[in-house]
């Protein structure tokens, strides 16, 4: 008896005598074969062939109205597209010309009658078998080519992401020493004003310039060029304090919260305030997505400790109309978005997929239409450097009085306004405009700090760092960077390596004046 696979195997038989084709169908039903057709008109062979699809033909070579050799040419024009159609010829004619012919017309294999029934059989199941390897490479081939389809289409995406993160950070980074600017002339103004009215206009004006830093932390955070601000951070708060956030619209909504966050969760080194912008957005997602579907809303959050990979399992699932599949691949890139003008941007997931990643961790996201969706994040725990000032840490912002600066800047908006600021503070400040130029007035002026930006021409911050340290080595231990140049890659690895703080452009008046007062008690 034959597999399973042949008994379904569909077989045509073509002979004008109705007795061979009886004898032909009883001998193949005897061994399994269960789907078979016969004619016994050649001139229906086409038609037959359209209507069953088979997967072998038996044909007989000399019939009336159309030979076998014809019926072979038609059957090849039509089956060409075929991985591979076998046709068995029976012929009672055993010459070699009538074989030449018949394979140079598509035949696949010869039994001459009257035939052995065993020889027939066995020839039927190898043409079979042959016919069904090549359907599976077909099948294999196509799968391949999808595949690789698939990749090319990744590979291309992966392509463009970068890009637009790099004009992305490139922009948001141009934007850093105005701001600053900005951000510092505000806060000399609205100390200084001349009444009421003008210090509430330079609050409004300093508040839209902080939500500009907001913006720009955010693209650069979005092209995962912003470092994080890390401390420990309690994941079940983070993730409390995004629904509170969004309390009200989430009770408008009717929407129910159910949290399910696991005791035993450790802390996690992480930046707080990123952390808790990606909830926000996953969270602003799944509520904006539950209003399109009807009652009962539920939105779950949970969080649990993998001991084993030591990562921490959040999860974030909604019961709107979750995402379909073909725009699964497309909802974390830029400004993709399926909502209305002026109601996304298509940022929110881009955005909480470079702060995850930005923290080693991945997200991804099941869902099924009709099914809600759910977002998956792991996050690992991340470690403590060993030193390390805490940015959080508040120190005092009052001047120190009696000490004298160098403020080195190749932006001379940035260096003159800090020069004023510092100044109003009783320092006595003085500027230059690269290393070199710092170096000239070291040489004839004795200073408590140099405030230096990182990426100048001429002679860069760690340049100036080096030449001060080799000459001064008090001086070196009370150096503050300001970074602007967090793109590359060489200043961010001479900034890890020393012990100086840092200020990341756009700074506020405060944190430098908190700096200065830090570094200036030390030791
Ligand atoms: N929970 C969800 N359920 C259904 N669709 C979602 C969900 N979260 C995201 N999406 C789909 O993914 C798209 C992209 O989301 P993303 O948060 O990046 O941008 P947005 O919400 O459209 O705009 P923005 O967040 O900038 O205001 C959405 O427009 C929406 O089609
Ligand atoms: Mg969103």
């Amino acid at each position: 008896m034959i597999p399973e696979t042949f008994r379904s195997a569909k077989v045509l038989i073509v002979d004008d005598e109705p007795a061979m084709v009886r004898l032909l169908e009883q001998l193949l039903e005897r061994e399994g074969y269960t789907n078979l057709k016969a004619t016994v008109d050649p001139r229906e062979v086409l038609a037959c062939y359209a209507a069953f699809q088979p997967d072998l033909i038996l044909l007989d070579l000399r019939m009336p109205h159309v030979s076998g050799l014809q019926v072979l040419a038609r059957l090849k024009q039509q089956t060409a597209a075929e991985p591979y159609l076998p046709v068995l010829i029976l012929t009672a004619d055993a010459a070699a010309e009538t074989k030449r012919r018949a394979l140079a017309a598509g035949a696949s294999d010869f039994v001459t009658k009257p035939f052995d029934p065993t020889e027939l059989l066995l020839r039927v199941r190898n043409l079979l078998e042959m016919r069904f390897l090549h359907q599976e490479l077909r099948r294999q081939n196509e799968g391949l080519e999808a595949q690789v389809h698939e990749r090319t289409h990744q590979l291309l995406q992966t392509e463009k992401l970068a890009t637009m993160g790099n004009l992305l950070a490139g922009v948001a980074h141009e934007l850093n020493s105005p701001l600053s600017v900005i951000l510092g002339r505000v806060a000399l103004f609205e100390a200084a004003a001349p009444d009421e009215r003008a210090r509430e206009c330079a609050q409004g004006i300093g508040e839209a310039a902080e939500r500009c830093v907001r913006i720009v932390r955010s693209f650069l955070t979005m092209a995962r060029r912003h470092p994080p601000e890390r401390g420990h951070v309690a994941l079940s708060q983070v993730l409390q304090d995004a629904v509170e956030l969004l309390a009200y619209e989430l009770r408008v909504a009717d929407v129910e919260v159910r949290f399910d966050l696991a005791a035993d969760l450790p802390p996690v080194w992480a930046d707080g305030h990123q952390l808790q912008q990606a909830a926000v957005n996953l969270i602003a997602n799944a509520h904006q997505a539950m209003r399109e579907a009807p009652p009962p809303r539920r939105l779950h959050l949970a969080a649990r400790w993998d001991a084993g990979s030591r990562r921490v399992h959040i999860e974030i699932a909604d019961t709107g109309p979750g995402i379909a599949p073909e725009i699964q691949a497309r909802i974390f890139e830029p400004f993709f978005t399926t909502k209305r003008d002026g109601e996304g941007t298509g940022l929110g997931l881009a955005l909480t997929r470079g702060i995850v990643e930005g923290h080693g961790g991945v997200i991804r996201l099941e869902s099924r239409p009709g099914a809600g969706a759910r977002f998956l994040i792991e996050l690992p725990m991340g470690v403590a450097p060993a030193t390390r000032d805490d940015p959080g840490a508040l120190d005092a912002a009052l001047p120190v009085p009696g000490k004298s600066i160098l403020v080195v800047d190749d932006e001379q908006a940035v260096a003159s306004m800090l020069a004023e600021a510092l100044t109003r503070d009783g320092y006595t400040v003085d500027t230059a405009a690269n290393g070199a130029a710092a170096l000239r007035r070291l040489e004839v002026q004795r200073y408590d700090l140099i405030i230096s930006d990182s990426g100048m021409p001429v002679l860069n911050g760690p340049e100036l760092y080096r030449e001060v340290e080799r000459r001064e080595p008090r001086l070196a231990r009370r150096f503050v960077f300001l970074t602007g140049d967090i793109l590359n890659p060489r200043i961010q690895e001479f900034l890890e390596g020393i012990d100086a703080p840092r200020l990341d452009k756009p700074f506020t008046l405060d944190s430098v004046k908190r700096v200065v007062r830090r570094v200036l008690l030390a030791q």
